[in-house]
């Protein structure tokens, strides 16, 4: 079954969406609005919604942009996992995948914060694993600089490794609660993680029991030749953005195959591409809806635009002029650069035409039209080696959110291609993913101090 996620986020996708009339009036902070984006994709039967974030708000450089908070300035969001543990009370069976860094923040915190959502939320949690792509953020943490892209994938990797071996620390049945004999829990059925490498050290154990999921379902989002490792190691789903269906089937293979290389089952990673949806009720509703949000955009903001999403100043580059040259390397994300500096050349592109493909797109691929057309495109993907499933934007939310519901789901179960149910009761069982071995073996770890040698408890 083909796999769908949406993102948790009152905002519509396309960058004017907010202004539209299908819109929300208010969204900035909204628990409502949330809770109603979560119930609609929770009738739709989706897999997981997704909470994007970084460490620092974006943009400020570039005032008007700023002003028209673009989907990711992220002027003012929730911290995803609050979010997430509150959402987790208003639904039953959607899946809650929410960023953390591992640049900025420490794998107890993490681990912490991630096992405790997957016990509120009875096994529904799953971390986005990202190094960061604003070099900004480096700033709210007392840093000098943004680490570079190596640098930060060593330490990402050892930061997974970290979390796992806390996730680790408790076995199943450790918590035993025997009223008669007063014993809470058995302390042969806990160890310390232990963990030590060149950028991190955590002893451990976690304070939170094993969790249901035995640990949250992992994703990464990174690209490049570090991300595409960290998740052929680590990853149970790899988020992609695809410009074209031929990107994505050799990212596709590409992961696959590290993954079979290392050892693992190809099936038990799963690719999971980002598309922006420009869904109608007709071809003619769809079409008209792209271009009145497109009309929505100025071109110094969308210029603007174009600029943050390739990192490189276009000021006093004329709009209908050449792109400049993408090709050098910059200290953030290097993967759209990288593709949009390809299509530039490829097709000769001038800064307004780029920046015209680039907004409505964020730089994935755009469907636009009725179900069955963004069905058709869905299906091919899903079936010719591109993607396990999609994450949808919603460009005007809450109108394209509803009809994903109303026309695009039922349509892709038609198919065969999606569920009708929730089967599993855990997100990992929704993915169709292994339940995951608990690597803690009681033999290979010495024996707690004998009971009454320890002195005075502490408090
Ligand atoms: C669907 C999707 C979601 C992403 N979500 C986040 C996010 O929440 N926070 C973040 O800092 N980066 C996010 N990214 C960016 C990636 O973490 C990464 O920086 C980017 O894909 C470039 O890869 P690289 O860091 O390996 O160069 C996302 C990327 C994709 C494709």
């Amino acid at each position: 079954m083909m796999h769908l996620i949406t993102w948790l986020t009152g905002n519509s996708y396309h960058p004017a969406g907010w202004r539209h009339e299908l819109a929300w009036e208010r969204t900035a902070m909204r628990l409502d609005v949330l809770i109603e984006v979560a119930k609609i994709a929770e009738q739709a039967k989706l897999d997981a919604l997704f909470v994007a974030d970084g460490n620092g708000v974006r943009n400020m450089d570039k005032v008007g942009l700023f002003e028209a908070n673009t989907p990711s300035a992220r002027p003012t969001v929730h911290d995803p996992v609050t979010l997430m543990s509150a959402i987790s009370q208003h639904t039953k069976h959607i899946g809650l995948v929410g960023t953390a860094s591992t640049t900025y923040e420490s794998p107890w915190v993490v681990a912490r914060r991630f096992a405790s959502l997957d016990h509120l939320s009875n096994g529904r949690a799953s971390w986005n694993v990202v190094t960061g792509s604003n070099p900004g953020d480096s700033e709210n943490f007392g840093l000098e600089r943004h680490p570079d892209r190596n640098e930060r994938y060593a330490r990402a990797e050892e930061f997974v490794s970290a979390c796992k071996a806390l996730w680790d620390s408790w076995d199943e049945d450790a918590f035993v609660e025997r009223k008669d004999t007063g014993q809470f829990l058995d302390a042969t059925k806990v160890r310390t993680a232990d963990f030590n490498g060149r950028y991190l050290s955590v002893k451990g154990p976690l304070n939170v029991a094993r969790c249901p999921q035995g640990r949250p379902v992992l994703f990464h989002a990174g690209q490049s030749e570090g991300g595409r490792r960290l998740a052929a190691r680590h990853a149970d789903c790899i988020f992609e953005a695809a410009a074209s269906v031929d990107a994505a089937r050799e990212f596709y293979a590409d992961l696959k195959s590290r993954r079979a290389e290392l050892g693992g089952n190809p099936d038990h990673l799963r690719v999971i591409v980002s598309v922006a949806v420009y869904i109608g009720r007709t071809e003619h509703e769809a079409e008209s809806l792209y271009s009145e949000l497109n009309s929505l955009i100025s071109p110094d903001i969308g210029a603007d635009f174009l600029a943050k999403a390739v990192s490189e100043d276009l000021t006093g580059y004329p709009i209908d002029g050449a792109m400049p040259d993408l090709s050098a390397s910059v200290v953030g994300g290097n993967s759209i650069r990288g593709q949009l500096d390809s299509i530039a050349k490829a097709e000769n592109l001038t800064i307004r035409q780029m920046y015209q493909r680039v907004v409505p797109t964020m730089g994935n691929t755009a469907l636009i039209g009725t179900a069955a057309r963004i069905a058709d495109v869905m299906e091919e993907w899903y079936t010719t080696g591109a993607c396990d499933g999609f994450v949808l934007g919603a460009s005007i939310n809450p109108f394209t959110l509803k009809l994903i519901r109303d026309e695009l789901v039922p349509e892709l179960q038609r198919r065969g291609l999606f569920r009708t149910e929730y089967k599993g009761t855990t997100l990992r069982d929704n993915l169709g993913l292994p339940p995951v071995e608990n690597s803690f073996d009681p033999a290979a770890f010495p024996p707690l101090p004998a009971r009454g040698a320890s002195g005075n408890p502490q408090m």
